[in-house]
């Protein structure tokens, strides 16, 4: 008798352990949810590896062409806004927030089961017309622009509290010669403004993952090298700093890391307490595209996303635009172009297929 109760307590502590188990782990970010995505397509074949694949959104193609929307349901399992979350087009007249693009994708996103990355909170680029004037004219002084990243940190964060799964809290503040970027941040509130910007968005969003951003600090450089002493430095003064995004701006006609090198730079940032994730992924090329450069430009995917595979707290690969009908790339790169997964329309470029084969191989 003693042993069947002692055996129905053992089972019933086990069954109340699985419960719990469950009731925690379907809470938890790394069960993925089928959501709009179809079956075999990126989103949905990254599950098994709890990760999130997204891609950055354009709005305007969003609002007029719904291939380009539906696609982005039924792909991904993460979106990004490419623009419409920052500083510049949220507060474009000073003390008007307008989150009506950014409102949407979110609604969009939640609709269809997908997350979504913050990007970003603090840029050099893209910041409010009156911002950048009030400081040259010195309008603004060194108090009130402490005040206004302030203001602005608790209004975007609060206002998406709890629909945003990763936040870019400070995006590119280190240059290419890896030193805090000379920017009208650091010099006029000095080099504590990130730790300021972190606390800030902690206070306005306790649920949003934290992160670091910036590019060509893939693999380990000078650059990534500084983002790590930053991240320690940050972590010892008990800074919530929680993730490290690498964007992944690669260009074929300067070649890639190989997988072990994303890997082995990522990982030393996992061993510090952060996660990490690929943020911004595209691969450029010289036009006109061809066949080597496209398969070149497959092996600039295939790294970064095995890179990610590889480590244990890689949590999303984002894409910067998943078709060539809309990118970023030809206005900023002269003379270049067609850097992404899908063609101008939207058919499958190797690629693409390359990051299902990795997806469903590993
Ligand atoms: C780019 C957008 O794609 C463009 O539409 C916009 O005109 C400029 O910004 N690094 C970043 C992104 O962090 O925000 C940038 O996005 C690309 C480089």
């Amino acid at each position: 008798m003693k042993v069947t109760r002692a055996a129905a307590a053992t089972a019933l502590a086990a069954a109340l352990v699985l419960t719990l188990t469950t009731a925690v782990s379907a809470g938890n970010d790394n069960d993925i949810a089928r959501g709009s995505m179809s079956e075999g397509s990126l989103g949905d074949l990254a599950r098994r590896h709890h990760l999130r694949v997204g891609t950055a959104v354009d709005m305007n193609a969003f609002h007029n062409d719904a291939v380009y929307q539906d696609r982005i349901a039924s792909e991904f399992s993460s979106v990004t806004a490419e623009n419409v979350m920052k500083w510049g087009e949220i507060e474009r007249v000073r003390g008007q927030l307008d989150f009506t693009q950014a409102d949407e994708l979110v609604r969009f996103a939640r609709r269809n089961g997908q997350q979504v990355r913050g990007h970003t909170l603090l840029w050099h680029n893209q910041l409010p017309n009156w911002l950048n004037e009030g400081v040259a004219s010195g309008e603004i002084d060194a108090a009130e622009l402490r005040a206004l990243l302030r203001q602005h940190i608790f209004d975007v964060a609060g206002h998406f509290k709890g629909k945003i799964y990763q936040w870019d809290v400070v995006n590119e503040v280190i240059d290419d010669n890896a030193q805090l970027r000379d920017t009208i941040f650091l010099r006029m509130l000095g080099p504590g403004y990130i730790a300021d910007a972190f606390r800030w968005a902690h206070q306005a969003d306790r649920g949003a993952k934290l992160y670091l951003n910036d590019y060509n600090v893939e693999g380990i450089s000078a650059k990534s090298d500084a983002y790590y002493a930053l991240a320690q430095q940050l972590l010892a003064q008990g800074v919530p700093v929680e993730g490290f995004g690498a964007q992944g701006h690669y260009g074929v006609q300067f070649g890639f890391h190989t997988a072990f090198g994303v890997a082995e730079n990522l990982r030393r940032f996992e061993r510090l307490g952060l996660e990490t994730s690929l943020t911004e992924v595209d691969v450029r090329m010289i036009m006109p595209t061809d066949n080597p450069k496209l398969q070149a430009q497959a092996q600039g995917y295939s790294v970064l996303l095995e890179g990610c595979l590889l480590v244990r707290r890689c949590t999303s690969f984002t894409v910067w635009g998943y078709t060539d009908k809309y990118s970023w790339v030809p206005g900023f790169f002269a003379g270049q172009g067609a850097a992404n997964i899908l063609d101008e329309n939207f058919n499958a470029k190797p690629a693409y297929e390359e990051l299902r084969a990795i997806l469903t191989l590993s």
